[in-house]
């Protein structure tokens, strides 16, 4: 079969592979290739075991895989080959050196830039998946304009917004599509061409485009804004904790003026996940590089108040338990970042875990799909009772139990039947809800000491 252009897609991941296959489902005509340094990452795309879940993700694979859409570790002859290139690889927080902390790691992104110089023998659209520091297409620029062959290529920005959990249903009715290209002809017509992709199945008026600085910061600061709705949230949850104020109905309050909206307004122990934190420490650095050091310090309080609200919870299940915890059992019931996903970077449950470990609980963790990762995040850590419990069955976690924390938001916690936990705990026994999903009365009704977040606490202590 003929196809209208060749799209490349270097960098396997968790953007880059869901992206191509919902590209390449939708676009028959294209032929769509994601190319990978890592050969085992390939074997899984090529597999029905995919090196990542995603509801629906394999559906849409399957589509397309073997038709219009191939995985493959020949990066050289992918490049060679293509009219368009997707460069999505990772761009983590520096470990080391300058900006270590907080700049982004770039060194993975230049060398795919010098791999697009050495390869290419004709003109191609780059395209930044990526999240990466605004301006960083100029850089691109200027590393693609030094070969030596006199050969065109325009850098596009094509930030991604999908979360985890729910990739395919964001790339298939996405809220927008953001192309950001140089404002002169070349520029325009090459986000045009990028335009027309998505325009195969996502309407015209959320196809958005803008000059390439804003396609870049826009990501940056989209995930800035979500985090500061969670910390501002969170925030007031500590003031309802000592006015009896309810955060829940302030939450739907609040979010109930349109203006404002009602999503990412659930109080938490904080946020977590491989984006946010990541991205808001590398908006800071930014700033503060450019002298913006009022502007630094005011999206770095975003990042401190998660830190407090993990440190305030701590603090809280160790005052209410009579100021110790020494060799007394606390399960956390999660301990992904967020609910349906085995991912645990940047979890508060480390945070939680950790904190309780040195404190001297005796730890139990049960989550459905993040032990393993869990086992590694903690790996090394033991109490001084011995190693941390992993269990997958929350009842034998919870047995001789003194407390239950939530950490995840589990549609399965819910459905737990409390009584048979409360049966089985040692008393007094307390339930630390860092999520506000069970039903507080309920549990109070029970027997438990109920602390909830941002909400009146329901103790039987007199
Ligand atoms: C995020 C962005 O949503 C996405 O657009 C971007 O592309 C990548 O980063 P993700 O990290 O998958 O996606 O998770 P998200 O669903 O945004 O949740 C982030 C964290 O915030 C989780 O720990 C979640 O539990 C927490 N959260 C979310 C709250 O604490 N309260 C809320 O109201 C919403």
């Amino acid at each position: 079969m003929k196809f209208s252009k060749n799209i490349l897609c270097i960098g396997a991941g968790y953007v880059g592979s869901p992206t191509m296959a919902v590209i390449a489902a939708k676009c028959p005509d294209l032929k769509v290739t994601v190319v990978d340094i890592s050969e085992e990452r390939i074997r899984g795309w090529n597999s029905d075991d995919l090196p990542i879940f995603e509801p629906g993700l394999l559906d849409v694979v399957r589509v397309a895989r073997g038709r219009n859409l191939f995985f493959s570790s020949d990066i050289t002859g992918g490049i060679r080959d293509a009219d368009i290139i997707f460069v999505s690889v990772n761009t983590p927080t520096k470990t080391f050196g300058v900006g270590a902390g907080m700049a982004s790691d770039l060194q993975y992104w230049e060398k795919t830039a010098h791999e697009i110089v050495a390869n290419s023998d004709r003109a191609k659209i780059i395209v930044e998946k990526s999240t990466l520091p605004v301006r960083t297409a100029e850089a691109m620029e200027r590393i693609l304009q030094e070969n030596k062959k006199g050969i065109h290529f325009e850098v596009i920005s094509n930030p991604e917004f999908l979360s985890e959990g729910s990739a395919v249903k964001d790339l298939l009715e996405p809220d927008r599509v953001l192309i950001g290209s140089r404002q002169n002809e070349s520029g325009l017509k090459a986000a045009q061409e990028i335009a027309a992709i998505f325009a195969h199945w996502v309407a015209a008026d959320r196809i958005i485009t803008s000059n390439l600085w804003s396609a870049e910061l826009s990501k940056l600061v989209a995930n800035a804004f979500l985090a500061q709705r969670i910390s501002s949230i969170n925030a007031v949850s500590a003031l309802c904790e000592k006015t009896d104020a309810d955060v829940d109905e302030i939450s739907f309050a609040v979010g109930s003026d349109t203006r404002i909206g009602p999503r990412f307004l659930s109080a938490s122990i904080g946020f977590g996940g491989s984006c946010f934190k990541k991205d808001i420490l590398n908006l800071v650095y930014i700033c503060r590089s450019y002298g913006l050091n009022e502007v630094a310090d005011y999206w770095q309080a975003v990042i401190e108040m998660n830190g407090y609200q993990q440190e305030r919870f701590v603090h809280k299940i160790i005052k209410e338990m009579f100021n110790t915890i020494v060799g007394k059992k606390i399960v956390l019931l999660g301990f992904a970042f967020k609910a349906n996903t085995g991912d645990t970077r940047e979890s508060p449950g480390i945070h939680v875990a950790r904190k309780l470990l040195e404190e001297q609980a005796v730890l139990a963790i049960t989550d459905p799909q993040a032990l393993d990762n869990a086992r590694r995040d903690l790996a090394g850590i033991t109490g001084v009772t011995g190693a941390v419990e992993y269990e997958l069955d929350p009842y034998r976690a919870a047995a001789d139990a003194q407390a239950l924390v939530v950490v995840t938001e589990w549609e399965e916690f819910k459905k737990l039947d409390f009584e048979r936990i409360f049966v089985s705990m040692r008393k007094p026994a307390f339930v630390f809800d860092g999520r506000n999903i069970l039903d507080h009365r309920e549990l109070f009704r029970i027997g438990f000491n109920v602390f909830p977040l941002g909400k009146p606490s329901l103790t039987h202590f007199k």
